[in-house]
């Protein structure tokens, strides 16, 4: 398959097309991002690696850090243990919403919008001594890359403005579904979030979940086959948010969005890809990026479905 030619084929497209959106601004220190980013990078499971214009420029990960974060839970808390405390359901609310967490009796109906990620978050302060850097020291381990890091202004940005989050933890504490003090837990959420990479980063990080579990460099596993199948069926289901049923209708593919404006996407077996793109959709997610994604699984004329 001749992805390169393809690529180019997706950035002369999507230029075109000049698609709408915001720059997500209720993190302030997000709200300076120049628009008009646009980035891709696809790595194969065999290590090709194919990209157009800015996927070298590194951008806040902000969602996307949440299968990092289930990852490394999956790895420190037993199954069982996970899944009483957060449910694996699509949630069709937006990635902050607090309606369904009474209802649901503190129970997050998924890892990967906010509320669950916050008890994810919640595991792992239980599990490390030192969660910001042991959890940093992970990330760069599967990246193959000790010079990923926390961007520190993000953090101080999100942790200023953060409400709707400090909201949802503190109901959950209500419900006994947070162990822990809830400013450390905060804390280290909004430090999770603030993580910058670049797509050619992503989309070499994300590959292990494409290659069963295992890093591309070394084939040492990381994640078990069941660990992986469930973090991508999540991905495809829960993804993103209230706009995971039209992700998979038009991609077909899992994938994880972030309000930075990245999303990266698995092909199990055959790839995975980063892109970037600050502008949102009322959704959160990427306009640009989601079609970039949906030209691709077009052109190549293949997805998982
Ligand atoms: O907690 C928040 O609101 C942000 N740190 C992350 C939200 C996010 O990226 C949602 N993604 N589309």
């Amino acid at each position: 398959m001749d992805y390169q030619g393809i690529l180019n084929v997706i950035e002369d497209k999507i230029q075109g097309e000049k698609l709408q959106g915001n720059v997500a601004s209720y993190i302030p220190e997000l709200a300076k991002i120049k628009p008009g980013k646009l980035g891709m990078h696809l790595t194969s499971v065999i290590g090709e690696e194919f990209h157009f214009g800015d996927s070298e420029e590194r951008f806040s990960i902000q969602s996307i850090s949440k299968v990092f974060s289930l990852t490394l839970a999956l790895l420190k808390e037993k199954d069982e243990i996970i899944w009483e405390r957060v449910d694996v359901e699509p949630s069709g609310d937006p990635f902050n919403s607090l309606v369904q967490l009474e209802y649901e009796n503190g129970i997050p109906r998924n890892p990967l919008i906010n509320s669950g990620a916050l008890v994810i978050c919640d595991i792992l302060v239980s599990h490390l001594d030192n969660p910001k850097k042991e959890y940093l020291e992970f990330v760069r381990r599967i990246a193959g890359n000790a010079t990923i890091d926390y961007n520190e202004r993000v953090a101080a940005s999100e942790k200023e403005e953060g409400f709707n989050n400090r909201a949802m933890i503190n109901l959950m504490k209500g419900y006994g579904n947070i162990h822990n003090d809830v400013e450390e837990v905060l804390d280290f959420y909004f430090d999770t979030c603030s993580i910058s990479m670049s797509c050619r980063e992503l989309a070499q990080t994300f590959v292990m979940y494409a290659n069963q579990g295992k890093l591309l460099k070394d084939q040492k596993r990381v994640l078990s086959e069941v660990h992986t199948k469930r973090i991508n069926a999540i991905m495809q289901t829960c993804g993103f948010y209230d706009e995971a049923g039209e992700f998979s209708f038009r991609v077909g593919l899992p994938g994880k969005s972030g309000v930075g404006g990245g999303i990266v996407a698995v092909y199990p077996n055959m790839y995975s890809v980063a892109v970037w793109s600050p502008k949102l959709n009322e959704k959160g997610n990427s306009t640009a990026g989601m079609r970039a994604l949906e030209l691709l699984t077009e052109i190549t004329g293949s997805s998982i479905f």
